[in-house]
């Protein structure tokens, strides 16, 4: 067919459908599935208690908290049409995805925020191998808390489930932390508590798993299970554990570790932990998911009810993830060195920090909603941190002079944990988030090899509205 009989072609069955102001990629555009932000209401509180309104996100029908699971093979696409049904702009960022910039959700960096009643398409590529999950980056210290958040599974590129030595199952365990009023409802009147923001952030009361309070979930005697541990909290750590059966991690935001047993895990807001339990055979022995809220006072957060015929237990040694082989090596013989000082808080404070090109003294800062600053400047949007060519290795070193620990995010990009003064980190770790605690310092270092602008920040969410925000620019 020739290009004029082809343009002929096109406009006659346009004109015949009578389609003729759209072009076509809008009509393939709507057969992007779903995922609706809407308002809910779910039973996150004990039974008795009345069910929670939330915000969650929705394939059709009731939003669900977790939001749905998403899964794809490595290497597969991942298409979405957002659609905002909230009464606030909205924008969905999939964290810990090496995107390209413009999928990245990270409003409004790399996208209008979506206003309500309109929608937008992602349409993306999943890399990586591992377990990932989705969020609210509008307002994400309002809308995370109030149940903008889901599970996103990437499945590894060689089989491994059932393979001699790995897991014969796996779960997906969503952490989240709500702060709940006695008739269950989320706390409304505190979205820009400054209070709270100088301290741990917005924390709350109830910690659900997959959505509920203190669930049951059912395991066969003898199993080997892959646990994939998301902590969506905006503000809450997780000091976890699994007593009696015998834990061994086997990835970190979704990039294989070497098997490793682990006494206690310590999750941060946004980190995710692969976990590989073997079940006791004996159905009579009580095992269960701890969680140490703050006081060194270990609860149940789950319980693992043995049900089922007993399998036979696997005594061959934990088999690895297969490894993902799509992350470039740092060359840490040149690399490009920056730093990043996160400073204020309550305790520390700080002094002459620059805010929207002016300098500010601690109380001006905070009339302004801002008490934290990376490298002396608050919620630096106005321009980037640091620019790295193409494919330059960064090589950071992150100090924390204040009195809490954040949760430190990169977008578009994995990290190589190389140097710690602290305990929190294993060098060689590779990661997308990671906490560093008070008067710590922590480098790390990446191939900057994903083009675009990308946000950097913590990821207590209340301390990035307050100030820890900013953003690197690849070029
Ligand atoms: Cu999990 Cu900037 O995000
Ligand atoms: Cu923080």
């Amino acid at each position: 067919m020739s290009l004029s009989s082809r343009r002929t072609f096109l406009t006659g069955a346009a004109a015949l459908s009578g389609t003729a102001l759209f072009p076509r990629f809008t009509l393939a555009d709507t057969a992007l599935p779903i995922l609706r932000a809407r308002l809910s209401t779910a039973q996150l509180a004990p039974i008795g208690y009345p069910a929670t309104p939330v915000w969650a996100y929705a394939t059709e029908g009731a939003g669900v908290i977790p939001g749905p699971e998403i899964r794809v093979m490595a290497g597969e696409r991942i298409r979405r049409q957002l659609v905002n049904d909230l009464p606030q702009p909205t924008a969905t960022h999939w964290h810990g995805i090496r995107v390209e910039n413009a999928m990245d959700g990270a409003a409004p960096l790399t996208q209008p925020p979506v206003p309500p009643g309109e929608s937008f398409d992602y349409d993306f590529a999943a890399p990586d191998p591992g377990t990932y999950w989705y969020h609210s980056h509008d307002r994400g210290f309002e809308q995370v808390a109030r149940g903008l958040a889901g599970p996103l599974i990437v499945e590894d590129r060689e089989p491994w489930l059932g393979e001699p030595g790995a897991a014969t199952r796996e779960l997906t365990l969503v952490l989240d932390d709500w702060l709940l009023d006695a008739d269950a409802a989320i706390v409304e009147d505190r979205w820009d508590d400054l209070h709270a923001a100088a301290h741990g952030g917005r924390m709350g009361n109830t910690v659900t798993v997959n959505g509920a309070a203190y669930p049951d979930l059912d395991m066969r005697p003898g199993e080997r299970v892959r646990l994939r541990l998301i902590n969506t909290a905006t503000a809450r750590i997780m000091p976890l554990a699994l007593p009696g059966l015998l834990p061994r991690l086997i990835a970190l935001d979704g990039h294989p570790v070497p098997p490793r047993e682990v006494d206690t895990m310590l999750l941060g807001p946004a980190q995710r932990a692969d976990v590989v339990i073997d079940m006791p055979l004996d159905p009579e022995v009580r095992t269960v998911l701890l969680l140490d809220p703050g006081n060194g006072e270990w609860v149940d957060v789950a319980a693992f009810v043995a049900a089922g015929e007993p399998l036979a237990p696997i005594e061959v040694e934990l088999r690895p993830l297969p490894a993902w082989g799509t992350l470039p090596a740092p060359n840490l013989a040149d690399p490009q060195h920056e730093v990043l000082l996160m400073e204020g808080g309550a305790m520390r404070g700080m002094l002459d920090i620059r805010y929207q090109g002016e300098v500010m003294d601690f109380r001006e800062l905070a009339s302004n909603g801002m008490v934290w600053a990376f490298n002396g400047v608050a919620h630096g949007m106005n321009e980037p941190m640091f620019r790295a060519a193409l494919g330059r290795t960064v090589h950071l070193e992150m100090t924390n002079r204040s009195m809490f620990p954040h949760a430190i995010h990169l977008h578009g990009h994995h990290f190589e944990i190389l140097a710690r003064s602290g305990a929190l980190n294993t060098p060689g770790d590779v990661r997308d988030t990671v906490m560093i605690g008070a008067d710590e310092t922590l480098e790390i270092a990446f191939v900057a090899d994903n083009p675009g602008r990308w946000m950097l920040h913590c990821h207590m969410l209340s301390h990035q509205a307050a100030g820890m925000m900013g953003w690197f620019e690849v070029a």
